[in-house]
């Protein structure tokens, strides 16, 4: 009885065990997908991405996302981590690259960015516009001033995530400098650097058009710690980048079937979206109006009495 006892115990460790090295190699593929990834990523009620749906987006009154020291040029380190393909070091530059307004609370730094993807044209962005997707997305991942990263992700507004929709077109020059060190980290855990690189040629030209809503990060532990920050303008691939990207291996020196979680319910969230011209005609001639209108009473109501 005692023997046994004890050896269910040891396969019970071993058990423990197995599932702790398969929950640490998380991924996208059948066995530890998005369906097994477990805490917040399975219980959160605020999770990333979602389908921007007209039904559930408010037209709103926020300022413009203001992209500060993005014009500047240095070097950054990129990895391949199994996951994603991630550049980094931002947080070191002499003038560090910031956002601020888009109805942030503050600054937020620029820390790293990485794609997401597919291996067919019609999927691969993480977010959907009314049930369709990109072929790719960009994410430009922004931490709170003043706040260490621990701290910022047991936070609401820890984090301020800057997606950019990926469109293919002949125009490659806003992934240039970094496809062109693609090929130097196809398998996990390569590194290379990129000497020079400038944050602002990874955004549209137009960026007054953005989708905003409270949600986490897409990848374990899906930590709801997010302010969303979703261009409404795309930025370009061109067919032989998006070819590079496919080639990217994971974990498993595979490539990735995909590196995309799918979406996730609102569970009660409503989208802002703020349009890139705030004209009269829009907000007074269309069914927007009363909503419109009603934003603007409640939040003038909320500023003068909270
Ligand atoms: C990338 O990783 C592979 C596998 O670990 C290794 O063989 C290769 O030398 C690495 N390439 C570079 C450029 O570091
Ligand atoms: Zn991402």
């Amino acid at each position: 009885m005692h023997s046994s006892l004890s050896s269910f115990t040891f396969y019970l460790i071993l058990l423990v065990q197995a599932y702790g090295v398969s929950s640490a190699s998380w991924g996208y593929g059948y066995k530890n997908g998005p369906q097994t990834w477990s805490g917040a990523c399975q219980t959160g009620l605020r999770q990333t991405p979602i389908d921007i749906r007209t039904m559930d987006t408010d037209y709103a009154l926020m300022d413009r996302v203001n992209f500060i020291g993005y014009d500047q040029v240095a070097g950054v380190t990129v990895q391949n981590n199994g996951h994603t393909v991630s550049a980094a070091g931002f947080a070191e530059w002499d003038k560090k690259p910031y956002i601020s307004g888009g109805a942030l609370d503050g600054k937020y730094y620029l820390q790293q960015f990485h794609l997401h993807w597919g291996q067919q044209d019609h999927e691969g962005s993480e977010h959907k516009i009314g049930g369709l997707s990109y072929p790719a997305e960009l994410h430009l991942v922004h931490q709170k001033d003043g706040l260490s990263l621990g701290e910022a992700l047991t936070r609401g507004d820890g984090l301020a995530v800057v997606g950019v929709f990926l469109n293919i077109a002949e125009n490659g020059e806003p992934l240039a400098a970094l496809s062109q060190k693609l090929n130097e980290v196809i398998y996990s855990g390569n590194e290379t650097e990129i000497e020079k690189i400038r944050p602002r040629s990874l955004l549209p030209s137009l960026t007054d058009a953005f989708y905003r809503y409270e949600g986490s990060l897409t990848t374990p532990a899906c930590s709801e710690a997010v302010q969303w920050i979703l261009l409404a303008e795309p930025i370009t691939v061109t067919r032989n980048q998006l070819e590079q990207l496919r080639k990217i291996r994971n974990t498993e020196g595979e490539e990735h079937e995909s590196n995309f979680r799918p979406t996730l319910p609102l569970n009660g969230r409503r989208i802002r979206f703020r349009p890139a011209q705030y004209d009269r005609l829009r907000f007074c001639s269309s069914s927007y109006s009363i909503s419109l209108f009603i934003t603007v009473i409640s939040s003038i109501l909320a500023k003068t009495f909270f």
